[in-house]
């Protein structure tokens, strides 16, 4: 059915409904997944599908529980409008896939676009219609937990991934047997959250929402996402869920998006903590009229719609409006059509097929943050190896967010232990992830002392990642540090392997390890893919998508930052008045975009297509190609993200130091072999967008500079100038179409 059909019986079906039955398509309930059909929720949910006051429902999970509550939406409503089911499948249904946060550290959008088609397929097939997905915050804020569901702190690499992380959701077609509605969210500026606290403040002026936390969204509802959901935060002083400007200036008119925004769980009713609202009626009024369509778990809208209208604080346009973005998500989907699964199609566990595209994905997200030689382990000569610590041998790699029946993470130690058939492998705890418990310290050393290798597995669990986890510390939880002191006392060989979902300190004990890994929490396949990349059957490729800071108090430090007028000048470290701490080296541990190799990248300078480009061509849509040569100097083949950033070193809006705006990730590069990497600049990468509020975005005049490399520290030289005929008056800068 065409987008004109769905409109003429969104229409007609209009005609047809009472105002109740319109509020409950606004309705979204909580189906009890964890006590069963039974409980009070699922009760509540099947009672308002009966009366066809119910538009959705979700954390139902299976084919059959979704079937039969929805019969009863279908063959014993009035007018049985489908419902339409939603759940978190935010990196894996049954086969679940790394964290978002190590999926950026691919710095290659197909693996989440891989994750959104595996994803789909599990989840369609088990009568789930729509995703809670992506999540595109982006965040300058490793002690928020959330951090590990987003894509870091850059806009352009997350705008990259929101985009395809959508298509492998959706495809072209949301009626296939395989295919969800995907979510953007959390709109907006959610990881803005002040000191890291979930759900806490954010204020943000219009040019750094519009540059910094919005771009994601823009990607996503260009690449056809189905729904958005507002954010839990304010947006300058008014919550995203009642916020006008964000939901219906910029998001529906703007954009011109024509799917539903849901609201997060209870998100309208909390509009009375937040102290916007004095009560339910007021909260629903201001959510409805500022944008939301759907109201998630809360019930304001069913509760008050009705007086809102009768009183005309709701307008029946808005109504039917918001009435017409659930019907349409139905339509899209074909639950009119289809609105059963198909029980004897249901995936019931991960495939051989998708386990191997898992561990292949888990393999591209893994970073090598420092390496002196100790890796890759060789197995033809390893006798023996000691694999030490808390992740060493356990399931719990899956990260935030597996659904109930997910498989664990097959452990680091099997994965070991099968790659490495002809050595003894030992294995010690060392010391639980938490708390402090020494005594399994001598069992520790004493397994690294008989060995030829040590690999060290520490990090954080899951369940301090993820909404509701933040830290106020980002070091090793309990006495893994001296863990690491007591084992590498020894003297033996040692690799440590970070478990994580953020970004970690890791400055008091990196000098007393040869070799560092970033694993964060790789799913499924956690264990053989690390086993991959120890013993080099994989050649580490990642980068890291966030800054990981020295110590947590340098905490907000990420690289994309604003210039100041007293900038800190590393060669004159000591000089007083300028923006640095006293007690702590300048700069991060390790920089944005970082990540080494078991062989090394020699990059060519940048060749230009052209070295001037007036501002009137590039609004015309003239670009410019950026040409970068990389070539593999080592003595195996490997992969290397050759990155672009880009600075406008005077302009209206003070500008980043540098802002990504080009990556490609080339992959298995011959020792020897070289490859050019070829990146198109235009009006978009290189304007920014203003304080104005009506929302302008501005390319001025002036130099441009472009630095290329493999990490966000790239250096000057491979800076070259950009210049613009100076023909435009100041005060008739172009905007860009
Ligand atoms: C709250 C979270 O903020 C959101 O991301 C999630 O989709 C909903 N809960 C539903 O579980």
């Amino acid at each position: 059915m065409s987008g004109h059909h769905h409109e003429i019986r969104i229409k007609e079906l209009l005609g047809r409904m009472s105002t109740e039955e319109k509020l409950g398509q606004l309705q979204q309930l909580a189906w009890a997944w964890d006590t069963g059909p039974g409980g009070a929720d699922t009760e509540a949910a099947t009672a308002a599908a009966r009366a066809g006051l119910l538009g959705s429902v979700l954390n139902v999970v299976g084919a059959a529980a979704g079937n039969a509550l929805q019969r009863v939406a279908v063959e014993e409503s009035r007018l049985g409008i489908p419902l339409v089911f939603g759940l978190d499948v935010i990196h894996g249904y049954h086969t679940t896939f790394p964290v978002p946060l190590a999926q950026a550290a691919a710095f290659d959008p197909a693996v989440t676009e891989t994750d959104g088609e595996v994803s789909a397929r599990e989840a369609r097939s088990n009568g789930t219609h729509w995703t809670f997905s992506p999540m595109m915050d982006v965040t300058h804020e490793p002690r928020w937990g959330r951090i590990a569901e987003s894509i870091g702190e850059d806009p352009y690499l997350t705008s990259c991934y929101a985009a395809a992380k959508v298509r492998g959701y959706q495809g072209t077609d949301l009626t296939a047997p395989d295919r969800v509605a995907a979510c953007a969210k959390h709109f907006a500026a959610y990881g803005g959250a002040e000191g890291g606290r979930d759900y806490n403040t954010v204020d943000v002026s219009e040019q750094r929402l519009r540059n910094l936390y919005l771009p994601p969204f823009r990607a996503a509802v260009g690449a056809g996402a189905a729904t958005v959901m507002a954010a839990f935060n304010t947006v300058s002083g008014v919550p995203a869920h009642a916020n006008p400007h964000t939901l219906t200036r910029v998001l529906k008119q703007e954009w011109e998006f024509d799917g539903v925004v849901v609201s997060d769980w209870t998100g309208v009713q909390e509009l009375i903590a937040h102290g916007h609202a004095a009560n339910e009626s007021e909260a629903a009024r201001l959510a409805l009229s500022a944008g939301v369509d759907m109201e998630m778990v809360s019930t304001t809208f069913v509760d008050h719609g009705r007086a809102l209208l009768a009183s005309r604080a709701l307008t029946a346009e808005r109504l039917d409006d918001a009435v017409a973005r659930v019907l349409r998500l139905k339509l899209r989907l074909g639950l009119f059509e289809n609105p059963y699964a198909d029980e004897s199609t249901a995936i019931t566990a991960p495939t051989a097929e998708a386990r191997a595209a898992a561990r292949e994905v888990a393999g591209r997200c893994v970073v090598l943050l420092k390496n002196d030689g100790v890796l890759p382990l060789a197995p033809s000569t390893l006798r023996s190896l000691a694999v030490i610590g808390p992740f060493a041998d356990t399931g719990d790699q899956l990260g935030t967010w597996s659904l109930p029946g997910a498989p664990e993470s097959v452990p680091v130690l099997q994965g070991l232990r099968d790659a490495l058939p002809d050595a003894e492998v030992r294995y010690a705890l060392g010391a639980a992830a938490e708390g402090g418990d020494t005594s399994g310290f001598a069992e520790a050393v004493a397994a690294a002392q008989a060995a030829d290798a040590v690999v060290l597995v520490l990090g954080e669990p899951a369940a301090i990642s993820g909404e509701a986890a933040v830290r106020s510390d980002l070091g090793l939880p309990g006495v893994q540090e001296e863990l690491i002191a007591a084992v590498t006392a020894t003297g033996r060989p040692c690799a440590v392997v970070l478990v994580g979902g953020r970004p970690l300190t890791i400055g008091s004990w990196a000098e007393k390890v040869p070799a560092i890994l970033m694993a964060w929490h790789l799913g499924i396949e956690a264990g053989p893919a690390i086993a991959d990349v120890l013993t080099g059957a994989v050649n580490p490729g990642g980068k890291l998508p966030v800054t990981f800071p020295r110590t947590v108090g340098q905490v907000p430090l990420y690289y994309n930052h604003e210039r100041t007028g007293r900038p800190y000048d590393p060669a004159e470290p000591d000089t007083k008045f300028v923006s640095k701490y006293l007690d702590v080296a300048d700069g991060p541990e390790f920089p944005f975009g970082h990540g080494l190799s078991y062989t090394t990248f020699e990059l060519d300078d940048p060749v230009l297509s052209r070295e001037r480009i007036s501002a009137d061509e590039l609004r015309a849509g003239a670009t410019v190609e950026v040409a970068v040569t990389v070539r593999n100097t080592g003595d195996r083949a490997g992969d290397e993200v050759v990155q672009l950033y880009l600075q406008d070193p005077v302009a209206s809006i003070a500008q980043p130091v540098r802002r990504l705006r080009g990556f490609q990730r080339v992959r298995m590069l011959a020792p020897g072999a070289e490859q050019t990497v070829r990146f198109t600049l235009g009006a978009d990468d290189i304007g920014f967008w203003t304080n104005d509020p009506a929302g302008l975005f501005t390319v001025e005049t002036g130099e441009i500079h472009l630095h290329t490399g493999n990490s966000s520290s790239t250096q000057a030289r491979r800076t070259l100038v950009v210049t613009w005929p100076e023909n435009v008056r100041p005060d008739a800068r172009p905007a860009a179409a």
